[in-house]
């Protein structure tokens, strides 16, 4: 197979290196094209952009495979932790049974925040969105540790990544329990990961709170699949604004914001409400279809569709199988998810969804997981930031040894006005 390709550009032919990674994919590499063309390449939504090399995840969009180091999906997701996954995507590899522990008791005791920081959640509205608020917190986490926050000194950054994977979740408890006016609770070193997040999240000060296992485990296996997917939206802005040597703390900030938005990790939170919706004005799973298809603006079939994924989501059938599990050990019935297996019914056999391969993504049933444990809506996407928290924190240390590291900076194609001499007002 050829190593270089060609550019025929006003009579001059370029030869431009391949790059080949790992599992054969093949990518141009224009580095010299514009000192040697004065071209640029074009590729709005980065969609043909290969922005660095990574050892992390590997997709395959058009087969449906998803592995971390490695590993697949579905065998993580069956054996694994998300503890030891955060541990794999982080450090390159599955810890021994000495290191997972070590790992494990350092997170746990950092979970406790400043006691000052509590009153910066009660400076926020009751009704604040809580992406927001953990996005302003994690960015405020920053002012308690201005001592440890050297991007290149190893021990910051040692440090840095235990405490955000550790007060990640009191963040995110406390930003609910500001909504709801209850008091917050302190995280219990006895607990797992996902026990105190559960028990900061519903447990009160009059009560023991004890998590039913059948629900600790479920959040542990979304968070598992929710833990990395290579350069989506937020984990490109992590390594964009971690590029200009910011803090480890900012650049996740900037991250958390970035997943909000509805067409990343804030379609979860807009999946229940389109199926809430979709019951409470009774109209059939069909009727909502058409719409989507329509484009009608109110009735984009959300939780439908992805960037790199164009045959099935393998997150989204772990996600549908273990809902289905959860409502039923839980004894909970539900109209949402006979709406949503509806929905993704007759999808799948629409002409419209078919021509353009689009498959219920993993946001499509996790929703439905949330919802039956008691989870409101606005805390879905938290619960995503808090998943893919190690996959950001990965990538954030992967680009800093990276030798072609460089500050993130794109170009682009000018079409505003020419050269034009200023006016002044009163000859306007
Ligand atoms: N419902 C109806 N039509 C859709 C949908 C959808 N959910 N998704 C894409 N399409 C259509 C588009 O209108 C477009 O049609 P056209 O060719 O006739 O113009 C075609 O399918 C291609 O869609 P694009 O928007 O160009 O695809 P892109 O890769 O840019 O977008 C995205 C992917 C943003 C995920 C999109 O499919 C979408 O908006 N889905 C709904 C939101 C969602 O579920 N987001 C979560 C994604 S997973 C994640 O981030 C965790």
């Amino acid at each position: 197979m050829a190593d270089t390709a060609e550019i025929r550009v006003d009579g001059q032919v370029i030869e431009l290196p391949l790059i080949v990674g790992s599992e054969d994919e093949r990518a141009i590499d224009i580095r010299r094209l514009r000192n040697q063309t004065g071209l640029i390449s074009f590729d709005p939504g980065f969609a043909n952009t290969g922005a660095c090399r990574s050892a992390i995840t590997f997709i395959d969009g058009d087969k449906g495979i998803l592995r971390y180091r490695g590993f697949p999906i579905e065998e993580l997701a069956e054996k694994s932790t998300f503890l030891e996954v955060a541990y794999l995507l982080i450090y390159g590899n599955l810890p021994s049974a000495q290191e997972f522990e070590a790992f494990e008791s350092s997170i746990t005791r950092h979970t406790m925040i400043h006691e000052d920081f509590k009153r910066f959640f009660g400076a926020l509205p009751k009704d604040a969105h809580p992406m927001a608020v953990c996005s302003a917190a994690v960015g405020a986490l920053s002012t308690f540790y201005p001592d440890s926050l050297d991007p290149r000194d190893p021990r910051h950054i040692e440090i840095s990544v235990h405490r955000l994977i550790a007060k990640m979740i009191t963040v995110a408890s406390y930003a609910y329990k500001h909504s709801i006016g209850q008091p917050f609770m302190y995280p219990q070193n006895d607990r797992s990961y996902v026990g105190n997040l559960l028990h900061m999240l519903f447990g009160t000060p009059c009560e023991t709170y004890e998590a039913d296992p059948v629900v600790e485990k479920a959040i542990d296996l979304l968070l598992i699949l929710h833990a990395d997917h290579e350069q989506n939206c937020s984990t490109s802005t992590v390594r964009l604004v971690g590029s200009t040597q910011v803090n480890l703390f900012s650049a996740i900030s900037a991250g958390i914001n970035a997943l909000w938005g509805p067409s990343h990790g804030g379609a979860n939170q807009e999946v229940i409400e389109m199926l809430e919706s979709i019951h409470e004005e009774g109209m059939s799973a069909k009727q909502f279809v058409e719409r989507a298809k329509a484009g009608d603006p109110g009735a984009r079939l959300t939780g439908f569709g992805h960037r790199v994924y164009k045959n099935f989501d393998p997150r989204m059938k772990i996600i549908k199988k273990a809902c289905f599990d959860v409502l039923e050990k839980l004894g909970v019935r539900t109209k949402l998810l006979e709406i949503a297996v509806e929905l993704e019914e007759m999808a799948l056999k629409d002409e419209y969804f078919v021509e353009r391969r689009l498959y219920p993504n993993v946001d499509f049933y996790s929703g439905v997981i949330y919802s039956a444990i008691g989870t409101p809506p606005t805390m879905f996407t938290p619960f995503f930031a808090l998943g893919r928290l190690p996959g950001w924190i990965a990538h954030w240390m992967e680009m800093h040894t990276d030798p072609d590291f460089k500050i993130g900076r794109p170009r682009q194609i000018y079409t505003g006005p020419a050269l034009s001499p200023y006016v002044p007002i009163a000859d306007r």
